[in-house]
């Protein structure tokens, strides 16, 4: 069975290490990223756009997707399964379907929408013993159609929005959803500083657009007080080569190669690996 992400990334906060949070897609991936916790001893955070939700069936079918994985597979690590970049109509209606984590992401409303929207979620959150995720701040690029410029949050919305009781917070600090730009400068840590001088040092924050940023950069984030690191493209580039190298190699032309469970092999393997390879980056690894 999922659980809240709450003490999962409260525990991350405390201990100075990061929880993956891994968007999920389809049956392959969802698999992927259980296979690749349960191998690394981690707890992590399942995922899923709006999107992504509509193109696998639906929120209910996610839900039982994902908890169905867990007996069937076995898994024994803490997984949440999370709304990512909710608006508010998908936040409200996975709470109803039994997703154990959402995020309502308000950032591209008016703040004091934002606010308000905010405030009323955390406190449906807190009686349903789910936890929440907010945003102040738009990221940059573009993620399942939602576009942002890649504001820097600013710190005194970051304390209002942490004082309507989120669980974590999302904030721009020059992140960027998808493939860093050639020339990108860097996380601003100037920014995520005065952050946490508001907020204070127990709030777990979190880093969208993980993919693409420097392992030592990422490491710097998470030991100033990033607790949950988004990834999505990362995974999806890592599947997308095994798959072309597996088609380049003609291997869906020998014998039953076509069948989808040996196409679709090489690409979910390199998911697993992936997932493993950034949990040990985050630090997460055997703190399950
Ligand atoms: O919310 C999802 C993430 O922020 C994913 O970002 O595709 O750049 O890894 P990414
Ligand atoms: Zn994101």
């Amino acid at each position: 069975m999922t659980v809240s992400a709450r003490d999962m990334v409260l525990a991350a906060r405390k201990g100075g290490y990061g929880i993956g949070a891994f968007n999920i897609n389809n049956l392959e991936w969802t698999q992927a990223v259980l296979k690749g916790a349960q191998e690394a001893n981690a707890p992590i955070i399942v995922q899923t756009s709006m999107g992504a939700a509509k193109y696998m069936g639906g929120y209910k079918l996610c839900v039982d997707l994902v908890n169905d994985l867990i007996d069937s597979m076995g898994i024994t690590v803490p997984i949440a399964l999370h709304l990512d970049h909710g608006n508010y109509e998908a936040a409200k209606a996975c709470i109803e379907a039994g997703y154990s984590s959402i995020m309502f992401d308000g950032s591209a409303l008016p703040f004091d929408e934002n606010l308000e929207k905010t405030k009323e979620l955390a406190a449906i959150c807190k009686d349903r013993g789910i936890s929440l995720e907010a945003e102040v701040g738009a990221i940059g690029g573009e993620e399942d159609g939602i576009v942002g410029m890649g504001e820097c949050a600013d710190p005194e919305e970051c304390k209002a929005i942490a004082d309507c009781g989120v669980d974590m917070l999302a904030c721009g600090i020059g992140n960027i959803h998808g493939v860093y730009p050639e020339g990108w400068p860097g996380l601003r840590f100037d920014v995520l500083d005065a952050i946490i001088a508001k907020v204070g040092t127990e709030l777990p924050l979190v880093l969208h657009g993980g993919s693409g940023i420097p392992d030592a950069m990422v490491k710097e984030a998470v030991g100033k007080g990033i607790s949950k690191i988004n990834v999505n493209t990362e995974l999806q580039l890592a599947f997308a080569a095994k798959t072309r190298e597996y088609i380049e190699a003609g291997k869906d032309k020998e014998g039953k190669g076509f069948d989808p469970r040996k196409l679709l092999a090489p690409g979910t393997a390199a998911c697993v690996d992936m997932v493993k390879y950034k949990i040990d980056v985050f630090g997460s690894t055997n703190k399950a």
